[in-house]
């Protein structure tokens, strides 16, 4: 009997060890045969019962089924690691649904940019751009605002403080808010300083919008930041007036937001612009006007300081809130989602 359970154990080892060498699905039906098959070696192992007593027939029996069943486990084990069905490649089930990997998106204030100046391309403006830091004259004294304005106080602009430090400092000596030896810089804090950029590099017709960032020391609530973008727009050509400037931000306004929606101008006031307007939109979500800026006929004396001569042109402009503009059109009522960065908030868009 022992010797009888030898020769069964004996196969088992040998079966076990080519198996582990099959590297091929031809090699493994090759084993398939050998061992498996209808004439392979585990099948002839039946053939041993004969040799045995009849007591012991039930117990050989069994072990060579034992052997029978662990070989065909190890068969199908190695069918499956060698790729499909038994086929060469990695084992891929097609039909199973895929995980979608999380990918970014480009921020919503971004695509409101695009929106925007493929919108405006789309009446003839180009798109400029300027630095974000600025020195005095074309943040200031370009755009007509003096010396005394109070918009140059030091709490309402982010002055870069080695500037002020090196005697930069109006009316310390070497200052100057011209090409002089000191000039003060800051952050910008409007677009407007890019109407000087592009009326100094570029002779009318001007047809521009310019998007881009701006800062204020301003306290952050619902509808303000400290940073946040604008859209300006810069026309200069003979003969241009103010109905030009109205239309195309009315036929802007409807494009953009809808036919429906309404909008008003209100007489205003800024040192570059005269006449001046401010534009408000109707926030339904809100249930108020909001101003998304402001508009006018360039002064004469913004288009003197770029050497643009205002008896032969004439041009408008206007600057408007970004933000506001994307809160509007996607109904985002607190304009400090789109600093936080919350995926929730991001992803939407
Ligand atoms: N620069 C102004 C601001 O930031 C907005 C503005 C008003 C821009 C009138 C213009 C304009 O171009 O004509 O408040």
């Amino acid at each position: 009997m022992s010797d009888v359970l030898e020769q069964i154990e004996l196969v088992k080892r040998d079966a076990e060890a080519e198996l582990a060498s099959v590297s091929s699905a031809d090699a493994l039906e090759q084993f398939r045969i050998k061992y498996l098959g209808t004439k392979g070696l585990v099948k002839g192992l039946m053939k041993l019962l004969g040799q045995v007593p009849k007591e012991q027939k039930p117990a050989v029996g069994q072990k060579v089924n034992t052997v029978a069943d662990e070989l065909g486990v190890a068969f199908e084990a190695k069918k499956l690691s060698l790729g499909s069905g038994g086929a060469s490649g990695p084992l891929v089930d097609v039909t199973e649904p895929g995980l979608a990997p999380q990918i970014g998106n480009r921020h919503i204030l971004m695509k409101v940019v695009d929106e925007l100046t493929d919108l405006f391309a789309r009446m003839g403006f180009a798109r400029a751009s300027g630095p974000e830091v600025e020195d005095e004259f074309h943040n200031f004294v370009a755009l007509n605002i003096p010396e005394s304005h109070p918009a140059r106080d030091p709490l309402d602009n982010y002055y870069i403080e080695e500037d002020r430090a090196a005697g930069s400092e109006p009316g310390a000596p070497g200052h100057s808010t011209k090409a002089g030896p000191n000039p003060l810089h800051l952050l910008r804090t409007q677009t407007s300083t890019v109407q000087i950029r592009v009326m100094e590099n570029q002779a009318p017709p001007i047809r521009v919008v310019i998007p881009g960032r701006v800062y204020r020391p301003d306290t952050h609530d619902d509808t303000h930041l400290s940073m946040f973008h604008q859209l300006e727009a810069l026309v200069v050509d003979k003969n241009v007036s103010m109905i030009d400037l109205k239309s195309t931000i009315l036929q802007f306004v409807k494009a953009y937001f809808g036919e429906s929606t309404k909008v008003r101008f209100r007489a205003s006031f800024f040192p570059f612009t005269e006449p001046s307007a401010e534009v408000d939109v109707w926030f339904e979500g809100l249930g108020r006007w909001i101003e998304l800026g402001g508009c006018g006929m360039v002064h004469p004396n913004v288009l003197t300081a770029c050497k643009i001569d205002p008896e032969i042109y004439s041009g408008w402009a206007f600057g408007f809130g970004i933000e506001r503009i994307a809160m509007r059109k996607y109904g985002i009522n607190n304009i400090r989602l789109f600093v936080e960065n919350d995926v929730r908030f991001l992803s939407q868009f």
